[in-house]
Order: structure tokens, then sequence, then C-alpha cells
């Protein structure tokens, strides 16, 4: 059995950059050169895509087990959709479910309108309803979708998806792998579990009881000896936390949340619901495997088993550089103004409720449905909760942002829990973390470990943005708000 890794060593000891505070992390490790920039978008397609939400009925437990009443976009489980940075998607959703339901396009900067947050920046897809996203993909990456309300209950049943955007690569590897994680609730018979607990929703989630890669089982394949194989690895389960490591075959960290980061060795890379990591891999000689491995379970956990085969391909040095740099906009640190975020347990009360807009604001008027809220709160930010079921009115805003300014956040985490802290529509820089080293890079998420301090900086895009823990449950029992840019 393969021991598990020095689980606070996020990254390896070439690359280990020690938080240094707002200013940055020290330099990276010197004979790895700069990234590239990525050359100029010459246009893009217009791809038209079609998704009906509805119940569908898969083999959870294999070939061979029993059905489940799944609730998927496509009739693919897991699908994966791709397309190139500068095209502009065309999404239209049909819900044939019993409840409502929307698609946000997770860590891809979207116009606001476009963000799929019921309530927020759209208007319930009712039963029987379509919406039709429109929207150029701006950056290259691994991102994923989802519904945005009963998010335990919807993505439990399977509504989720891959969404590769292409484009950011020098040099193509000789296999791009997939790598998407999310468990099942199930019963032995097959049927669904509740999704929620309070044991699990006021503490570290509730766990699936069936652990799967890209909707069933691990994933396994072939792969070309001494190829250069890019692993998109996935954490699309609502509660558990991965550790994600590789045996037998050298790895490469080379994007973080999709975004290109100058490649260090992978010791292991933890990870909460909605992260991601783009990891090159040089693959074995012929006869030989390679896994991908979660160690931070207490028995490690194989995602896939990779075997090499003879290939034809001489072999050439190993260069984890394949990716262009990002080309994202970075926050002015010395202009930037600070705001402080605390995640914390709630209170309890109503009155810690944000229910304070102004009378003439014209979100007050919009009554929140019953299925986005639950009737008792756990979790705060900054001492306010998602309103409950008693309370069916937006909250303030966490915080009023300028169109353009620079901010850099501190994210303080008052809890003995992980809490992955997502913003919507932007990309943030992690300038600095007080537990977990981790170098300074570009995300969407980032994973608050117990009691750490963490520093983001992004400039300020416009609309009203979700900001919460991607934890599912913590979301819905209060650990979520959203912030309005004007
Ligand atoms: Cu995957 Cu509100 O986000
Ligand atoms: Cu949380």
């Amino acid at each position: 059995m393969i021991g598990r890794r020095g689980i606070l060593k996020g990254i390896g000891a070439t690359a280990l950059a020690s938080a240094t505070g707002a200013s940055g992390l020290r330099a990276r490790p010197a004979k790895i050169a700069p990234l590239i920039a990525r050359p100029p978008l010459k246009g893009g397609r217009v791809l038209d895509w079609h998704f009906t939400a509805r119940e569908r009925s898969a083999r959870l437990l294999g070939p061979s087990g029993p059905g489940t009443r799944v609730w998927t976009y496509t009739d693919d489980l897991m699908p994966v959709l791709r397309a190139h940075v500068g095209d502009t998607i065309r999404a239209r959703l049909d819900n044939d479910l019993t409840e409502h339901t929307a698609i946000h396009w997770h860590g891809i900067r979207v116009p606001n309108a476009m963000d799929g947050v019921p309530f927020l920046t759209q208007s319930p897809v009712k039963k029987g309803e379509s919406f039709t996203y429109e929207f150029t993909l701006p950056d290259p990456g691994t991102f994923f979708i989802h519904p945005h309300c009963n998010e335990s209950g919807q993505t439990g049943r399977g509504m989720t998806g891959v969404l590769i955007v292409e484009g950011d690569e020098r040099r193509e590897p000789d296999a791009d792998l997939v790598l998407a994680y999310k468990d099942w609730r199930l019963a032995e018979d097959g049927s669904w579990l509740p999704f929620e607990t309070t044991e699990g929703a006021s503490r570290a989630g509730t766990f699936g009881t069936v652990r799967a890669v890209n909707g069933i089982g691990s994933a396994s394949g072939d792969v070309p000896a001494g190829g250069d194989i890019r692993l998109r690895v996935l954490n699309l389960d609502g509660s558990r936390v991965l550790e994600i490591g590789v045996d037998g075959a050298e790895a490469f960290v080379i994007a973080i949340d999709g975004n290109a980061v100058a490649p260090f060795p992978l010791e292991t890379w933890r990870m909460g619901s909605a992260m991601r990591l783009d990891l090159l891999v040089r693959a074995p000689k012929a006869g030989q495997s390679f896994k991908v491995i979660d160690y931070y379970s207490s028995e490690p956990w194989t995602l896939g088993t990779y075997r090499s085969i003879a290939s034809a391909q001489k072999a050439r040095a190993f260069d984890p550089a394949i990716l262009y740099a990002t080309d994202l906009p970075r926050a002015n640190l010395a202009e930037a103004e600070r705001m402080s975020f605390t995640f914390s347990a709630s209170s309890g009360s109503a009155a810690d409720m944000a229910t304070k807009l102004e009378p003439n604001d014209p979100l007050s008027k919009i009554l929140l449905d019953g299925l986005c809220v639950r009737d008792k709160t756990f979790w705060a930010i900054n001492k306010a909760s998602w309103p409950t079921s008693d309370h069916r009115q937006l909250p303030a805003p966490l915080g009023v942002l300028q169109v353009g300014k620079s901010y850099v956040f501190e994210l303080m985490n008052a809890t003995p829990h992980h809490h992955p802290i997502h913003l919507h529509g932007h990309t943030f820089e992690v300038l600095s973390t007080s537990r977990l080293a981790r170098p300074k890079h570009f995300a969407d998420t980032v994973l608050l470990q117990p009691k750490e301090r963490i520093e983001i900086a992004f400039v300020a895009r416009e609309g009203d943005w979700m900001f919460h823990c991607h934890l599912l449950e913590h979301l819905e029992y209060g650990m979520m708000g959203y912030l309005r840019v004007a």
C-alpha cells in the first residue's frame, strides 16, 4: 500500500515558496523560464449547444448494478464540452426537471447576466422553460458547469459537466485526459440517500457513499510510453477534500483552476470542492503504469491508472512548460483597497441576517424561492448568513466595489473546518497563505484551511457576483453572499 505523503507539503521542495505577505512570494526556481505570452486571437466560432436538464437513468454502481434516476444536462453522465478561447457559446437550456434550475459557468469571466445565479443575475428557469446563454470565452483553461439553486440536491443527482477551453498550449501534449471527481450518495438499491444531513451541513459536509471519476468507478487507459500526458483533475464533489499525487511517473503542476503557472514538481496538491489542477506527466516505459491518487482519505484512493504502451515516438527531454502564460488583469497592489472577510459559524439569530437593502433597491422586491434557501443557518460571512426561508429577500451585498478598481481581500477562517472560497466572475491572484504553502497563482476558488488567513487580489468587474464557500451544504446553510460592483 502506498503511504500518505506529507499532508501539509502542498508543493515540491524546489518550488516551495512560503507566504511573505502582500508583497507576494519568493522567486520561483531559477531553472524554469517564465512562460511566454499567448499569441493574439484570430476570431472565434459560434458554438450552438443544447442542454436538456431532465431525469435520466444510469447505473452508477456498475453495469450490472441497479439503475438510478439521475438528473443531468445531457445524455452523458459527465459531459466534457470543448471550445476554444475566443469562441462564442450560444447554449440553450431547456428545463424538464420538477424544479427550477440554471447554468453557472464556474470560473469563466462571463458578463454578469450570463452567470446563471437565479434571482441575482437572471430569473430562475422554471420547469418547461428555456434560457439561452451567450458569451465569448475570454480565457483558456479547465472549467465546469453546475446549477446554482438547491445545489446539493441538483448536483448531488448529477447536474454537472466539464468545460475545457482550449488555446493555452504552445505544444500539444501526447494525450489530454480528464479526471472529474464526484461521489454519489447512494443506498445499495441504487436509490438516493439524503443529500444533506445536519451533522454534515454543520461540519465538514455530507459525504458520498460511492466514489467516482467521470461518473463511474475509477478511470483507466493506455498512454504512449514516454509521452507527455496532460491530466485535468477536477474536484466536482460538493464536500470532499482531495490531496492529489501521482505515483509511478514524474508530474508537474502546469495550471491551477485552469490558469497556467510556471511549472513546478507535484508533491501533492490539496483540492476542495470546485478546484481544478492541470498536470503534465511524463508517461513511464512501455508496460509500466502510473496512478493518480487521493492521499487525503484515510485509505489512499486511486482516481486513475494509466498504462504505457509502446509508441514510435522518440524520447525527448521532459519540458513541462507547454502552456502559454495567463493573460489576466493584475491588481495594482499599491493602490488596492483592502477588505476583510471572516468565515465563521452563524449566530443563528435572525437579526444577523443582512436583509437591510435600501427600500428602493429593485432587488429587495424579489422574493426568493423556497428551493434556494434552507430553514436554518449554520454559517456566515462577516456575521451575515444567506437568508433562510423565513427571510426570502436578497440580503444586502457583503461589499460594494468600484468597477475597474483593484482590491485585496483578506479571507479569515474562524472555524475548525475547510472552506473552499469561490468568487464569481473574477480570476483572482492568491497573494499569500498562512498555513498551506502555495506559489503565487491565479484561481477562482481557494481552500482556506482551518484557522487560515489568505490574501487574494483582483480587479473588480461590473455586476453582482456571488462570493461563497463551495462546500455545498455550507453555502446552502448560510456561508454565501454577493458583492456589488458598480
Ligand atoms: Cu461553482 Cu457559486 O459556484
Ligand atoms: Cu465552507
